[in-house]
């Protein structure tokens, strides 16, 4: 019998087809230019700023900083004295320099199949500005927040670009999210008004937004916090016909769209309830048809907000974290092209929602910085069936492939007869990120939904590090399965042993990052104290994940999974009587969030057998809970 190999033994190349013309061909090429970054940054991140349009050039350190808070206020600054705007870069920039106007920005495919959209750089642009336009006679200015609460539409794009047009920092609340989510985040972050939609389908099941967001900014009253405007786009009800892109926007031929004529959107099921206060209410149609398509953009500072997102977080309430213009941009950007090994001709599509940060950074931003074509798909992947994932990949001859172990773990239970069903010859480079992928699930995506033939970035990083921070790249590094391997350009991981020292070689412990890369998280918004406390006060001089990590025997970092999770199973005499558990519960699974992390809250609940959970809607599957209290009544008998 031969010994099974240990997971780490385990190295795949890339193909030899994709070091030709790859930005990063060899390992060699990314071990000289990771030096580079780390010796001298100005160099390295200078020469991805010559990418951009600067309004006026920094001055200074490319990066200032300090990590330790034994040494005053934590601080990130990049590129002080700088002053660009996001939006312009991503649009204007593409549209009038790189003359892509007509270049496909998205693709959009609707829940439904057939429901479709494309989309160009000067569509986007001209839709951008009038929106941009819409906002500012809505009295939104410069600092202001702006929250959005939308499914997964062009219009969700164009809203947050327009945000960020006008200097505006958006605060995107995940339309899957509850009443109460949606109000906490309202008022944290103090928003002078809310963008919305009437409702949108997921899968079969009809989700009534308008009507979620009404019991939110009711809740929002009752806390004494109230926002006067909400703008509604109609997106399922009859309005939408008039559809919000500049017309007549670029469709495919569909029959049922044309039989219907309602735009596109199907009309064979039913519409949402959109109950309309006109105080309050704006139609988006309606504000857009007043509106010009010249807008001159806010001139912006380096570290100006540009938008808060708040972290699902396993404790406590959610962190409003607050990243900033010019070192976002850079890095999504740099992030994006080397990452994906980005081609003028790729057709990319990342499957995350915009609701988190991985559309943020690589569905809106990063991609359009690149001047990239990607697919924005509203639905899920197993409506109509558990195919539509590779039916998508042919039908846009899709090159680059992004989505969560989650999904793939998921796809995999239905075999591979659903894959085959489709060619997917067009695709080039997957990608992985939001958990470690177990070497099963490395092994079905490259084997099935690959061919064999596609290199998988396993992507590592946060909500807080605004992009990838430690990633192969496709070309160059050669993988592991389940190995996120090395870090990315600028980014210098190190590992801790609990009382803070740095462990050198094979080792495990807690994963840090000694300095910052542009597009780290700068503080949490309105409380610059938890920012300090949480991700530096227990290694001071680091940054610190939260993460466990693993270095084998040849460098490769292996994420192990959130330390706050971790059992210490040495139970009595080393750690004390205190840490004893009162009893041990057989759980088939635990409550965890979309991104993996397990709500401790809700187990302390559970464990003391208090029912009022409080906000729950992050958890990735709510039946887990009811399992849960099931088999602690089973305990406790
Ligand atoms: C946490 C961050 C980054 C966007 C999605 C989640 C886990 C993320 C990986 C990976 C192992 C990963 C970590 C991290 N995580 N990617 N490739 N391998 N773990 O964003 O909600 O801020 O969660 O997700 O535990 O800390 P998030």
């Amino acid at each position: 019998m031969i010994p099974d190999k240990a997971p780490e033994d385990d190295v795949f190349h890339g193909a030899e087809e994709m070091r030709r013309g790859a930005h990063v061909p060899t390992f060699d090429k990314y071990k000289e230019m990771y030096t580079q970054s780390i010796e001298d940054p100005d160099k390295f991140w200078g020469d991805v700023a010559k990418d951009f349009f600067w309004k006026s050039k920094h001055t200074g350190r490319f990066l200032d900083y300090n990590f330790d808070v034994t040494k005053g206020e934590i601080f990130i600054k990049c590129m002080e004295g700088a002053s660009t705007n996001i939006c312009y870069n991503v649009l204007d920039r593409n549209v009038h320099d790189r003359k892509l106007g007509d270049k496909v920005a998205f693709y959009w495919e609707g829940n439904e199949p057939g429901d479709e959209l494309t989309v160009t750089y000067r569509e986007l642009l001209n839709c951008v500005c009038r929106f941009a336009n819409v906002l500012r006679s809505q009295g939104v200015t410069k600092g202001d927040r702006v929250a959005i609460y939308m499914p997964m539409v062009v219009e969700l794009v164009v809203a947050m670009l327009a945000c960020a047009r006008i200097g505006a920092v958006h605060s995107i609340v995940f339309a899957g999210f509850s009443a109460e989510s949606l109000c906490d985040r309202i008022v944290d972050s103090q928003c002078s008004l809310l963008v919305t939609a009437d409702g949108f389908y997921r899968g079969d099941k009809l989700i009534n937004l308008k009507l979620i967001a009404d019991e939110a900014l009711q809740k929002c009253t009752d806390k004494g916090f109230s926002l006067g405007r909400c703008i509604v786009l109609k997106h399922l009800s009859k309005e939408a016909q008039e559809t919000s892109l500049s017309s007549p926007p670029a469709k495919r031929p569909c029959p049922d769209l044309q039989e219907t004529e309602t735009g596109r959107v199907r009309k064979t099921r039913p519409v949402p309830q959109v109950p309309w206060n006109p105080e309050v209410d704006k139609c988006w149609h309606t504000l857009m048809g007043d509106v010009s398509d010249e807008c001159e953009p806010e001139w912006c500072a380096s570290e100006d907000p540009l938008f808060i997102l708040y972290t699902s977080g396993s404790t406590g309430k959610p962190k409003g974290v607050l990243h900033t213009v010019s070192g976002y941009m850079l890095y999504t950007a740099a992030t994006f092209k080397l990452v994906f090994d980005h081609r003028p001709d790729d057709v990319y599509w990342c499957t995350a929602d915009i609701g988190w940060i991985t559309g943020h950074s690589y569905i809106t931003y990063g991609p359009l910085a690149n001047g990239a074509t990607s697919v924005l798909f509203e639905g899920l992947p197993t409506y109509p069936d558990v195919s539509r994932m590779w039916e998508i990949v042919d039908k846009y001859h899709v090159s680059k492939f992004y989505t969560a172990p989650t999904a793939i773990r998921l796809l995999m239970k239905y075999g591979s007869e659903p894959v085959h069903k489709y060619k997917r010859d067009s695709l080039k480079v997957l990608g992985t990120v939001g958990e470690p992928i177990n070497p099963e699930a490395w092994q079905w995506y490259f084997t099935v939904v690959g061919d064999g033939r596609c290199p998988i970035v396993d992507t590592f990083w946060q909500t807080e590090t605004g992009g990838h921070v430690m990633t192969p790249l496709p070309a160059a590094t050669p993988m592991k399965p389940g190995s996120a391997t090395f870090p990315f350009f600028g980014v210098v991981p190190a590992i801790l042993n609990e009382s803070g020292e740095e462990l050198e070689g094979t080792s495990e412990g807690y994963l840090v990052f000694k300095q910052p890369w542009p597009g780290v998280m700068r503080t949490v918004y309105g409380n610059h104290g938890r920012f300090e406390s949480t991700y530096f006060k227990k290694f001071p001089g680091y940054y610190v994940t939260g993460d466990g990590c693993r270095r084998d025997k040849d460098g490769y970092y292996w994420i192990t999974g959130r330390i706050d999770d971790m059992l210490n199973v040495s139970v009595r005499e080393k750690i004390g009587a205190i840490a004893t558990p009162d009893f041990i519960q057989d759980a088939p699974a635990l409550p965890k969030t979309r991104s993996g992390k397990i709500m401790r809250r809700v187990l302390r609940k559970i464990a003391s057998g208090e029912r009022d959970l409080g906000d729950i809607s992050t958890l990735a599957d709510s039946s887990v809970v009811e399992q849960l209290f099931h088999n602690r009544c089973c305990t406790a008998v």
